[in-house]
């Protein structure tokens, strides 16, 4: 089977970023005859200057055609007042939405090296390394009704949160398999005790479960006290499954348990397509920097670490993404560092490709 990629480094420091994973693509073609046939092409403010358009239609069947597709960042200050219809953003909602993206997935792994980083104390991080599937295409974000309408003498703003059962039947399947290739545990969340789509949700993944992963431990928390269970002892979940509204909320919380917005990758999951691979694409958590856009400062580690997903997610190479990761632990435990890994006065920071480099090596 060939290995398709699509490489869109956008805008900011995306490309910056990128340049990274390019030359690590390479290395794993030339030392581990790993091959990608890798396209690239332009997405946000980048297709907008070119195209007057965030994506351009060939761009988006192109990327419906790869194995996976790989992001930089969109969206700068240039573009800031542009019609919401073309902005940089818009282009990114678009791939997400056509490739029908339902299983958005946020590692929180803390490095041990990085834990000092964290808000939190280092016992409580350090080591940490769970998985936050967030349900991405439905719910309180799309359900209608939705708007702003008159009522008596006064305007009401009105969303609706609506889950069906495919629909959280997916998504915890995604969670369950994932779980098989990790820890073996899911914790599921949401408001049960307050919301019918959370007394749906309770009930589905309970039967998902019982069907089809009686092997895998799973248990159910509300989604309030699984954000404080987060904060209190994160070590405690391996894969949390949540609908989209708690996932925003609790993948972010989770994001600030490893400290770095520098070192978070992502992964957004579909279906399968026809040679078993699910469509994917993959980006690192942060936007594109305008404030050391340029200047070769920016940590391209959350893009390498979100490469190291696809290779274990899309291409099933889980050893050489471990492989990557382990080079990341290993680098960061050496004491390398990019500016915003930087906590003692006076150091000196490595450059983004300094990073690369000593990542490669
Ligand atoms: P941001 O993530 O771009 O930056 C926040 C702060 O973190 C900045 O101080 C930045 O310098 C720093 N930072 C981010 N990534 C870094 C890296 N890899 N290495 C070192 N430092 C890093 O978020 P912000 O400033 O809110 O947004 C800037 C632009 O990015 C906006 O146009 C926004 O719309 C867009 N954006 C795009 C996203 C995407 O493409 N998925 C996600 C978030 C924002
Ligand atoms: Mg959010």
């Amino acid at each position: 089977m060939t290995n398709t990629l699509l490489i869109l480094p956008g805008d900011g420091i995306g490309p910056e970023v990128m340049a990274e994973v390019t030359r690590i693509i390479d290395w794993f073609g030339a030392r581990r005859g790993l091959k990608f046939d890798v396209s690239e092409d332009l997405v946000g403010g980048a297709a907008y200057d070119v195209h007057g358009v965030p994506l351009a239609d060939a761009t988006m069947a192109r990327a419906q055609e790869v194995d996976a597709v790989l992001l930089g960042a969109v969206g700068g200050p240039k573009y800031d007042a542009l019609d919401f219809s073309v902005k940089p953003e818009r282009g990114l909602l678009r791939l997400r939405k056509e490739m029908d993206l339902f299983a958005n997935l946020r590692p929180a792994q803390c490095f041990d090296a990085l834990a000092d980083f964290s808000s939190l104390k280092r016992d409580v991080v350090s080591g940490l390394d769970i998985m936050i599937v967030r349900e991405l295409t439905s719910g309180v974000y799309f359900g209608e009704p939705r708007g702003i309408f008159e009522e008596k003498d006064e305007r009401v703003g009105i969303n609706t949160q609506r889950y069906t059962e495919s629909e959280i039947d997916r998504v915890a399947r995604a969670a369950f398999e994932l779980a098989r290739k990790r820890g073996n545990k899911v914790c599921s969340m949401e408001k049960a005790n307050v919301m019918e789509s959370g007394i749906l949700w309770r009930e589905v993944v309970q039967r998902v479960h019982d069907a089809d992963y009686p092997d895998v431990e799973l248990s159910h928390m509300y989604a309030d006290a699984g954000g404080m269970q987060l904060c209190r002892w994160p070590k405690q979940f391996d894969v949390i499954v949540t609908d989209n509204l708690f996932g925003d909320l609790l993948s972010d919380v989770a994001a600030m348990l490893t400290g770095s917005l520098g070192m978070l990758p992502s992964a957004s999951l579909g279906a399968p397509m026809a040679n078993g691979r699910p469509k994917a694409l993959y980006e690192p958590v942060h936007g594109s920097a305008p404030d050391i856009a340029g200047q070769g400062k920016a940590n391209p580690c959350a893009c390498i670490l979100s490469f190291a997903m696809a290779l274990r997610y899309s291409f099933d190479r889980g050893d050489e993404a471990t492989r990557l990761e382990r080079a990341v632990e290993k680098v960061l435990a050496d004491g390398v560092r990019t500016a915003d890994l930087m906590q003692a006065e006076g150091a000196t920071p490595v450059s983004t490709s300094g990073m690369g480099d000593a990542i490669l090596a």
